[in-house]
């Protein structure tokens, strides 16, 4: 099945109005519209696969120090949704797979990017493992990124009908070279560098153009109409409303 690119993709569900990377943040995208999520995921100390997004738990969870150190039992203690705010108390950090089967309820699709580590391959393996073994059959697959291209070539390898999304900042010169080795489907680029020059060096080949993170309606509007696919927003019901009265 094609990839069908969304102009709005709530960026860590919808990171604004809910705790990023928990199923209330994806819920919330939903609520909001949003019918792509992307999210970030890395390896436990016992191999499960987390839903997060930095290294430590310090800044969106009751925990401290380095998240991939623990168990998935341990993680599984935390409070993920307190910093947020106090309607959030209890919400717990969520696997792949109960994202998997919470997108599946909600009929979403996703961006699954692979954070990098010291455990590149072996996190590359198990998520597509996982997402072989979860993401229901009759759906388009999702779309996996990554900056590392190590776990593009790994995601390649190991389940090549996951279309892949190489992740980049600023413009680096060996760009196009990289996306053809891992047969890229897109290039997901940051809004700081997204010119209209830039973007059309990107479409020419015909790579699949997405930008993070827009927050800001406008810039979104002005980026769908230099010829953007789509964006990754923290706003995804206020990035909606405002494609909704064109570009
Ligand atoms: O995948 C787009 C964006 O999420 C990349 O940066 O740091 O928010 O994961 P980051
Ligand atoms: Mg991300």
């Amino acid at each position: 099945m094609k990839l069908d690119l969304p102009q709005v993709i709530g960026h860590r569900g919808a990171a604004l109005a809910a705790p990023e990377n928990t199923l209330e943040s994806f819920r919330e995208a939903h609520r909001q519209g949003a019918r792509w999520v992307e999210f970030d995921v890395g390896l436990t100390a016992d191999d499960q696969i987390l839903v997060m997004h930095d290294d430590t738990l310090d800044r969106t969870t009751n925990g401290k120090g380095p998240a991939h150190a623990q168990t998935l039992a341990a993680l599984k203690q935390l409070d993920a949704g307190f910093w947020f705010g106090k309607q959030f108390t209890g919400i717990k950090l969520p696997t792949l797979a109960e994202t998997v089967a919470l997108l599946a309820e909600l009929d979403m699709m996703c961006n699954v990017e692979i954070k990098g580590s010291s455990r590149n391959a072996e996190t590359t393996k198990a998520v597509m493992t996982e997402l072989r073994r979860t993401w229901p059959a009759d759906k388009p697959k999702p779309l996996v990124s990554s900056f590392e291209i190590e776990c593009l070539r790994g995601a390649q390898a190991e389940a090549p009908e996951f279309p892949r999304g190489y992740l980049i900042g600023g413009r680096p010169l060996d760009w196009l070279a990289q996306a053809r080795s891992i047969a890229a489907a897109t290039i997901n680029i940051d809004n700081d560098h997204a010119t209209q020059p830039w973007m059309a060096e990107l479409k020419q080949p015909g790579y699949g153009v997405l930008v993070w993170t827009v927050n800001a309606p406008e810039r979104a509007a002005r980026l769908i109409e230099w010829g953007a696919d789509g964006v990754f927003t923290d706003a995804p019901g206020a990035v909606l409303a405002r494609l909704a009265k064109g570009v």
